[in-house]
Parts: C-alpha cells; sequence; structure tokens
C-alpha cells in the first residue's frame, strides 16, 4: 500500500474519531449553579451563603425564620448578580423535607449542590429530657438529612454530577454527654455521608462532611450552654466546608489545631473521655444558667 493511502486513511479515521467524540460527548453546563442551603437564617448557614454567593451561585435559602431569610436574600442580591429563592420550611416536622424538595421541584429549580447544614441541640440527659423534644431533634438532624440527601441525590445522579455537604461535628468522633440525641445524631451524619461517599463513587456525586469544633453562633445559647472560650469563627468554618466540599474531601474538620485536639482526646479510654466531656459540658450549661439568671 502507498505511503499516500495510509497518511490519508489516517486522517480520515481521527477525523471520525473527533466527529463522534463530539457528538458522544456530554455538552459544557453554562448554566449558572444553584446550591440549596438548609439552616441559612443565621451561623454557619449565613456564611455558607455569602461564600456561595461570591462565587456565582444561585441560592435556595431554607429556615423557618422567613424574615430573616428574605433579609439575607436582599443582602445577597445586591450587586452580585446572582438570584435567590427563600423557602421556608421547618426540617423537624416529618414532612419537612418532602414539602421543600416540592417546592423547589414547583420552581423548576435544578439542585447542583446541597448543604444540610440545618441543626439543632438541646441540653439535658437522655433520661430526663423531653421525649418529644428529642423526637424532633432527631427528625431535624436525622430524618430530614437522609430524605434531602435521599431525594436531591438521586437527581444528582441522574445528572451525572452534584455535591452534598452534611454539617456533622466534631462531636462525632466521640461521647457527647449532657445532650442526649445530639452527639448520636452528629454521628449519624458523619456515617451517612461516609456511606454514600462509597455507595456514589465513580457517579459525579460527592458527599462531604464538615466536623467543625465550638463554633460563635447561636447554636450553643440555643442549646443551653455558653461558649466556649476556644470557638471559632463562623466564617473561617463555613469557608473550610465550601473549599473541601468543592475538592470532594470526605471528612472536612476545619482547623490543624482542633485535629492535633481530637487525635489527643481519641488517645484517652473512652470511658474517660465520657467522663471529662460529661464535666466540661456540665460547666458551660451551669455557666449559661448563671448568666441568664443575671440578666
Ligand atoms: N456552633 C457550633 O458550635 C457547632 C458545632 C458543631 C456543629 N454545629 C452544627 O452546625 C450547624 C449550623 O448551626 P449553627 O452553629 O450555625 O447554629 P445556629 O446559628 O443556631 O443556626 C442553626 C440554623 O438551623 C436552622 N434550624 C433550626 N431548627 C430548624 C428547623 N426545625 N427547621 C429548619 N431549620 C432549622 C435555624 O433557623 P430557624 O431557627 O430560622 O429555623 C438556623 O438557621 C448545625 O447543624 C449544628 O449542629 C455547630
Amino acid at each position: 500500500m502507498k505511503k499516500s493511502t495510509l497518511i490519508i486513511g489516517a486522517a480520515a479515521l481521527t477525523a471520525a474519531g473527533c466527529y463522534l467524540y463530539s457528538r458522544t460527548r456530554k455538552q459544557p453546563d453554562h448554566r449558572r449553579k444553584t446550591v440549596l442551603i438548609t439552616g441559612a437564617s443565621s451561623g454557619l448557614g449565613t456564611e455558607f451563603a455569602r461564600i456561595f454567593a461570591q462565587h456565582g451561585f444561585d441560592i435556595v435559602l431554607t429556615a423557618r425564620n422567613q424574615d430573616k431569610l428574605d433579609a439575607l436574600a436582599y443582602e445577597l442580591e445586591q450587586g452580585s448578580g446572582i438570584q435567590t429563592w427563600v423557602i421556608p420550611a421547618d426540617l423537624s416536622d416529618a414532612y419537612g423535607a418532602e414539602q421543600l424538595y416540592d417546592a423547589v421541584k414547583e420552581k423548576g429549580l435544578v439542585i447542583d449542590q446541597l448543604v444540610n447544614n440545618a441543626g439543632a441541640g438541646l441540653h439535658g440527659t437522655t433520661t430526663d429530657t423531653d421525649p418529644a423534644a428529642m423526637d424532633r431533634l432527631l427528625e431535624l438532624n436525622v430524618g430530614s438529612v437522609t430524605r434531602l440527601c435521599r431525594l436531591f441525590g438521586q437527581d444528582m445522579v441522574k445528572r451525572g454530577s452534584g455535591r452534598i455537604l452534611n454539617v456533622s461535628s466534631i462531636g462525632a468522633f466521640g461521647p457527647d454527654p449532657q445532650f442526649n440525641v445530639y452527639g448520636p445524631s452528629k454521628a449519624f451524619e458523619l456515617r451517612l455521608s461516609e456511606t454514600m461517599y462509597g455507595e456514589l463513587f465513580g457517579t459525579g456525586v460527592s458527599v462531604s462532611a464538615l466536623c467543625p469544633g465550638p463554633t460563635k453562633t447561636q447554636w450553643a445559647r440555643r442549646a443551653g450552654k455558653a461558649d466556649s472560650h476556644f470557638a471559632a469563627d463562623p466564617y473561617d468554618v463555613a469557608l473550610a466546608g465550601f473549599e473541601g466540599m468543592q475538592k470532594g474531601q470526605l471528612v472536612i474538620v476545619p482547623s490543624g489545631t482542633l485535629k492535633a485536639g481530637m487525635v489527643f482526646f481519641r488517645c484517652l479510654p473512652v470511658k474517660l473521655r465520657a467522663v471529662l466531656s460529661s464535666v466540661w459540658q456540665k460547666s458551660l450549661i451551669h455557666k449559661q444558667t448563671k448568666l441568664e439568671k443575671s440578666h
């Protein structure tokens, strides 16, 4: 066979290959990405919203306090060119997650990224705390988080892309006494993220868990304890979560000091950790009770 025939044949094959590749290749998605942030009305959720807005995401904001969400939506849209939607929801309600999902669908929105941040704590021992209050907490921190992961995760898998971040806690790594089911619920969020990471590996959807330590938000006071001296800035924690989830990191511990402290603490026997944590948490609850009485 002549050399020129070979060259023409190779060129024709290359052109055909390029044509087929361009036909089968996914078209680039030029649509602006949309994130859904739960618990956006305060603390970490508000900081997440500001960070996503800075990165050009459209944002669906949800929590129960509509006035705070409306004010945040207004702030975020000023001069940023992004769009926001406010969908109030009570995620401690058994139907809250489904109703939120349906409301997002009714608006025709596609959720590219999900931040399961809404969460609450409740001081009191497991034996003495109001069982109905513990059930609501489990619905918020466990039931709704699982349902939102499933509903939005399914859509992401169908599209072949997406990111989910579950805001767990450093408390997920060990006993968290005096806060009944809070610590166990955060351990569930961490385990769920690890499980889904494995299940969705290779689908284009990543699942991450952010494990903050004490952070200066409303959380501690709402749960009935004083802020600890080394509470972190919520912006720094949210930024670590944002960056980690964009990299597809599975477990995100937001600071080196926290990581080192956790490694040291986990060297201690679990019984000792349970007792030491109990003493420390009791002192913070006591401090908060005193603060409230003095006001
Ligand atoms: N701050 C800390 O020290 C710390 C440490 C580790 C982990 N975390 C976790 O970080 C996440 C964010 O908490 P944060 O520190 O930012 O506390 P935060 O300031 O109290 O914010 C909690 C958010 O969750 C929302 N929320 C509470 N109950 C809800 C419900 N029933 N339905 C829907 N939304 C609800 C609140 O909004 P509405 O009241 O308007 O509904 C608020 O936007 C939580 O999952 C928390 O467990 C916090």
